[in-house]
């Protein structure tokens, strides 16, 4: 062989390693998995630069509030899992909190009814953000790096622009002509000309830059005092919304204790109330172990009517008694995450016909896939999980255009009629209804799964109340069945939530023989296009490497790694 021909086969071998289609990812020094491939760069440089994963997981989340707004974000809130290189678990809980104006009725006409949507629409449905608070609190506990030196790297992606991607420009088409009362939308993915910036031109974010200057300079005061208080007040006074700077200054992100539970040899960490994600993901897993789930073929008929049926009993709970643990101190999560309540759950399982939702009791509506979540890992062995969150895609789509970021609409997750529980989806129990500076209930489910103490899966996804199902059933594809990660990630989900009472499965991915079978066993079942977008990291002992996979139905994300 001639050596230009060498030197052809070698560039194609090189070519083919480094092929970006190929769907995993292999680190030895860390990785980090999120939603756009930039953000997973950002997190990457900063562990080059001798930064832990903290600061990773600080700088990743800054940059998805600039090349992600649909859910990365500054306006919202959510949750981190941090595993710590010696074993031990901690989370920070930086949800949105209900104004200090708040009350139980306050989204009800004369009629009791829901008013106008406004829950989820317009500035009441707004929430107190957390997410500045949570990653300055958790960067002042466990970073390393100089705070500035997270933030700066958000702030040059929004002063010099990145390129558009499609996805991006198929929401402005959509959100800048969209309701007159997205203001904020308008002009947010505009350029110079005044045109919508188009797919592989620069979109610079000048606005948002300087509110994230401010955070840079002054951390968490930058957000919840001074210039950019002022304008969020002064911005929802004159749009009718009620947080003030009261509500900013008070605002707090609180560091909790994780769930826990075994499954196996395996420890699982997860993230407590206010998220009902940890102890409905543990409730299951306990319910696959007395079920022996080992033994079940995956995608079977019988896999599909125990994960649908535990899945059932889970939401059943969730909607009964969880909410904010500051507002709920009796709430029963010892008794929901230990191993004899699922021997009992186990009892009431018939493995030959689906049981029935009862309708007059707790119901809860489907969400999106408008979340955000990133998986990190740094060279000790430190490893975070995190979720964070503006409910909808692109949140209230409102916001003041002098800061250049978008406000959540989280207030929806509180449960909007009290008493009120319907077939259809409203739940109206007591665990979750409005107060001022309560937290509305959450299903993210942030998780870490450790093995010999060491992280062995992070896992996390977006999908209102499918994430904890996705979330669920990705750790049993790898805990249970050998899955490689991407293939776990893939792999057919359902859906169940107790009520409405029937399955939702992935189009195409569940037999019709299976889907015939199950139908018989008085399951209704209900297509859909895709669950979750999850994006996973777990770790293989044998090679000592780190192998990360982003969902295939995430536009722009990326495991990046080195
Ligand atoms: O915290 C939650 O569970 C929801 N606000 C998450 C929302 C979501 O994933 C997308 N939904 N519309």
């Amino acid at each position: 062989m001639k050596f230009t021909n060498y030197l052809l086969a070698f560039l194609l071998i090189s070519i083919g390693f480094q092929n970006p289609s190929f769907s995993q990812t292999y680190g030895k020094n860390g990785m980090v998995v999120s939603d756009h491939y930039l953000a997973s760069e950002v997190g990457v440089e900063i562990l080059k630069k001798g930064g832990n994963a903290v600061d990773a997981t600080v700088a990743t989340a800054f940059a998805l509030a600039v090349t992600h707004p649909e859910a990365g974000n500054i306006g919202g809130g959510g949750f981190i899992v941090l595993m710590k290189s010696d074993g031990e678990v901690t989370t920070f809980d930086f949800r949105e909190k209900a104004p200090l104006g708040a009350s139980p009725s306050m989204f009800l006409d004369e009629n009791g009814k829901i008013k106008d949507n406004s829950n989820h629409s317009g500035l009441l449905s707004v929430g107190v953000p957390g997410t500045v608070a949570g990653l300055y609190q958790a960067h002042q506990k466990y970073g390393k790096l100089p705070w500035k030196d997270l933030v700066n790297p958000a702030i040059k992606l929004a002063k010099k622009g990145f390129p558009m991607s499609w996805g991006l420009y198929r929401a402005a088409t959509r959100l800048a002509g969209g309701n007159e009362s997205w203001d904020i939308m308008r002009d947010y993915f505009r350029g110079a000309d005044g045109e919508i910036v188009a797919p592989g031109e620069l979109w610079k974010q000048a606005a948002l830059a300087k509110t994230l200057q401010e955070i840079r300079d002054h951390g968490r005061d930058g957000f919840y005092k001074g210039k950019v208080a002022e304008e969020i007040e002064s911005y929802m006074k004159a749009n009718g919304g009620i947080i003030t700077k009261a509500d900013l200054e008070r605002y707090e992100a609180v560091e909790r204790r994780p769930v826990k539970s075994t499954f196996n040899d395996f420890e699982i960490f997860s993230m407590p109330p206010p998220s009902s994600g940890g102890v409905a993901l543990i409730e299951m897993m306990n319910l696959m172990e007395a079920a022996d789930i080992s033994k079940v073929e995956f995608n079977s008929t019988a896999y599909v009517h125990l994960v649908a049926e535990a899945m059932r009993r889970a939401f059943a709970d969730r909607a009964e008694f969880l909410g904010d643990p500051d507002f709920n101190p009796e709430m029963p999560v010892d008794k929901l995450i230990s191993k004899e309540f699922a021997k009992a759950r186990f009892k009431t399982l018939d493995l030959t016909k689906a049981s029935k939702s009862d309708s007059s009791r707790y119901g809860q509506l489907y969400g999106g896939d408008h979340t955000t979540h990133f998986s990190v890992v740094d060279k000790d062995g430190n490893a975070i999980s995190m979720t964070y969150t503006l409910e909808n895609s692109y949140g209230v789509k409102m916001g003041s255009s002098k800061l250049g970021f978008i406000f959540n609409n989280e207030m929806g997750d509180f449960n909007p009629i009290p008493g009120v529980t319907t077939s259809t989806g409203l739940i109206g129990s007591d665990p979750n209804l409005v107060a001022p500076e309560k937290r509305m209930l959450s299903s993210m489910t942030p998780t870490i799964v450790a093995k010999d103490g060491k992280p062995y899966l992070v896992i996390g996804s977006p999908g209102g109340r499918t994430i904890i199902n996705t979330v669920f059933q990705t750790v049993l594809n790898v805990l249970v069945y050998d899955m490689r990660i991407d293939r776990a990630i893939e792999a057919m989900k359902i859906h169940h939530q107790w009520l409405p009472d029937q399955i939702t499965y992935e189009r195409n991915l569940l037999s019709p023989d299976t889907r015939k079978a199950l139908e018989q066993m008085g399951h209704t079942l209900r297509p859909t296009t895709n669950l979750g977008v999850l994006m996973g990291i777990t770790y293989d002992a044998a090679l000592g490497v780190y192998v990360g996979a982003a969902d295939s139905s995430s536009e722009d994300g990326a495991a990046r790694a080195y």
